[in-house]
């Protein structure tokens, strides 16, 4: 049923919204106009049932402010200073990328990863009387790196996964540690979070052990810029207002992963896993050099859409 716009009704605030978004260009205007509304209060559930009620001229102004900020294609999780990952919603700036649904598959697998290898992280290969437990009490304290952590999305995701895992978050951009550090405070996660406001090919060179204490790890994930320099002509408008750190991966947008794969090995305890989110088109070469700095078992992973967007790897023998 078409509403009157001008009736005061959620229903009409709904309307108005999604039509605004639409004129704007921006494809997903109902899902972003009930993120709106929700936020404002007024829950997905009362707009199902009617949007009958009618707003107060406060709700209005503000539900209005936020639609004709986001005309101008500032993404909305800056506008709202919040982004869902997962379980968590987290705070986000426009220091840090906001975290993707294609990041979240990253984090299953390695939630997977972890539990299916689980005699690298058990105390022992079997339980008491003999067979393997199948909760993550069973696997012993393990560590982190998540390299260009940004908002912490996987790091928080894997703290909160694995209560024997301790975390370093670490990232080029000291304003993004921040965000991060208040994520990890709104979940309670000091305890077994630290966090390095730094550049990995910096804090990698030299001797693993000596240089840097404790910068060694049982897992490695990452998910570096992948953008080329085409691919950076060509973005839609709402990338415009992330950070460049965040996108840029070169010419040919595989530099990190160039630079990252051999100096994650160094960095890797034996039986440990390196895992990477990949740009389209860019895990076979990804798989190419894991397999020439020998690393074994690799593995690639599609999204949502096919295409493969997770490669990882393991360091099955010391370095
Ligand atoms: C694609 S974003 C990923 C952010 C977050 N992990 C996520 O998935 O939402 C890449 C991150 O890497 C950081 N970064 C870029 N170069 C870096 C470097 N040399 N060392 C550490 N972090 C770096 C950027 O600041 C940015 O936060």
């Amino acid at each position: 049923m078409v509403s009157d716009p001008k009736d005061g009704s959620i229903r009409s605030l709904l309307q108005k919204g999604e039509n605004s978004l639409l004129e704007a260009g921006i494809e997903e205007s109902r899902e972003e106009t009930l993120r709106i509304l929700e936020v404002l209060g007024i829950s997905r559930t009362s707009v199902y049932l009617g949007g009958e009620r009618k707003v107060s001229e406060e709700e209005e102004r503000r539900f209005l402010k936020i639609v004709g900020e986001r005309m101008t294609r500032r993404p909305l999780a800056y506008i709202l200073g919040e982004t869902c990952f997962r379980e968590e919603t987290l705070w986000v700036n426009e220091h840090c990328l906001i975290p993707r649904p294609e990041t979240e598959i990253l984090v299953e697998k390695v939630i997977a990863a972890i539990r299916e290898k689980r005699r690298i992280f058990c105390k022992s290969p079997a339980g008491k009387n003999g067979r393997m437990g199948s909760g993550d009490n069973l696997i012993r304290k393990f560590s982190f790196l998540d390299i260009g952590t940004g908002t912490g999305a996987i790091a928080i995701s894997l703290l909160r996964t694995f209560s024997n895992a301790e975390g370093t978050l670490l990232d080029i951009s000291r304003e993004a540690i921040e965000v991060a550090r208040r994520n990890v405070q709104k979940y309670g996660l000091e305890g077994r979070a630290r966090l390095i406001p730094g550049d990995f090919f910096k804090l990698s060179q030299g001797p693993a052990e000596s240089d840097t204490p404790r910068f060694v790890f049982d897992v490695i994930v990452s998910n570096p810029p992948y953008l080329s320099e085409l691919d950076l002509q060509n973005i839609q408008p709402e990338l415009k207002y992330e950070p460049r750190e965040a996108l840029d991966g070169g010419k040919d947008g595989l530099h990190f992963y160039r630079r990252l794969i051999p100096l994650a090995k160094g960095r890797l305890r034996a039986g440990g896993l390196l895992a990477l989110e990949v740009g389209a088109g860019q895990s076979g070469m990804v798989s190419k050099w894991l397999q020439d700095a020998g690393y074994d078992s690799i593995h690639r992973f599609e999204d949502y859409l096919g295409i493969e967007r997770v490669v990882t790897a393991w360091n099955d023998k010391r370095n």
